[in-house]
């Protein structure tokens, strides 16, 4: 089993990597909890025993089921069994399931506890860590949430062993990105080494930049397009899946900024086409004026016009105002 810490001051926790690690959760709840609200979604692999008392919340699939309904049906839940502000909420699930649960338990009583059990790749190395919380509004995603830090994260690779190809794609996704963040070969490692490895990774960004003032948006490397390819083919692009052609886009929006070379953008197609295994290809039938559209309204890029975490002479940074046009015609770039 490894052990990753995230430092966040009294905010801390760790996060347990390995196989059955599921066994450990009941020794990483907070001892003021008598009882347990566990928010889980039907087909999660495994059952948790949180040891005490425990009522079991099952939300919907899909991301039609990421709304504020589905937070007041599991608070009026919490009210029915007499949840109080001592007690511990328990996620478990993908990152749809963790997003959710951890905004429930900001809200609940103005905060309570909460310990996640993440059982998909994207949710190990990316959504269970760092504390974001939230739901859709029909106007956009993830509009309405909550910085909430869990008192502990439990990775159990025996999740991994069902999980479908698809949700491997979107993990390697993320993980890409992390490669181009540390230069890290990632998979070199073993299962578990890997997975701590991106987990350390994003602790390591997440507690100097808990709350996205600057650094932490280096974790948004390759998501500007994505964000509009996700929208813009109505989700049959899977978020990880438009991660991948969001990378490749990146490199040569930096190419054509002159922040890198040539070879640079080959590694890119190498890393992600080659030893990811990943779709580099932009799906067709897309018209770049609407895909230039969707991208200044990134809302993570609002406050400065067109904005893209891309990488230069001094590593990936956050380089705003770009021209809407160099940012179109890069489209026709990539191949
Ligand atoms: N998923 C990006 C972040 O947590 O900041």
């Amino acid at each position: 089993m490894i052990t990753v810490r995230v430092p966040l001051g009294e905010r801390s926790y760790d996060v347990l990597v390995g196989h059955g690690a599921r066994r450990e959760l009941a020794a990483m709840l907070p001892s003021t909890a008598r009882r347990a609200a566990v928010v889980t979604q039907e087909g999660i692999p495994f059952d948790v025993d949180p040891g005490m008392p425990f009522e079991r919340f099952e939300i919907g699939q899909g991301e039609d089921h990421k709304t504020l309904a589905t937070i007041e049906r599991l608070c009026s839940g919490f009210a029915g069994m007499g949840l109080t502000r001592h007690d511990v909420v328990i996620g478990v699930g993908g990152g749809m399931v963790t997003d959710v649960a951890g905004f429930a338990a900001a809200s609940w009583h103005r905060g309570i506890p909460i310990v996640h059990v993440s059982t998909s790749l994207v949710g190990m190395v990316d959504a269970a860590i760092g504390g974001k919380t939230g739901v859709n509004l029909p106007e956009g995603k993830n509009l309405v949430g909550a910085y909430w830090q869990p008192s502990g994260v439990v990775c159990d690779l025996d999740a991994l062993a069902t999980l479908p190809p698809r949700e491997v794609r979107c993990g390697r996704g993320e993980m890409a990105k992390y490669h181009f963040l540390t230069g890290d070969d990632l998979l070199a490692m073993d299962e578990a080494e890997r997975i701590a490895r991106c987990v350390q990774i994003k602790a390591d960004i997440v507690s100097s930049d808990e709350r996205e003032g600057g650094r932490r948006a280096l974790l948004n490397y390759g998501h500007t397009l994505a964000h509009a390819l996700e929208i813009a083919t109505g989700h049959s692009l899977a978020h990880g899946e438009a991660v991948a052609v969001g990378l490749v886009y990146a490199a040569h929006l930096a190419h054509r900024l002159g922040r890198i070379d040539q070879v640079r953008v080959q590694q890119h197609y190498d890393v992600v086409g080659g030893s990811y295994e990943l779709g580099t290809s932009l799906p067709s039938g897309l018209a770049a004026t609407e895909l230039v559209g969707l991208m200044g309204r990134d809302k993570k890029v609002l406050s400065d016009g067109l904005t893209f975490v891309l990488d230069g002479p001094n590593g990936v940074e956050v380089v705003a105002g770009v021209d809407p046009e160099l940012a179109g015609a890069t489209l026709a770039d990539m191949r």
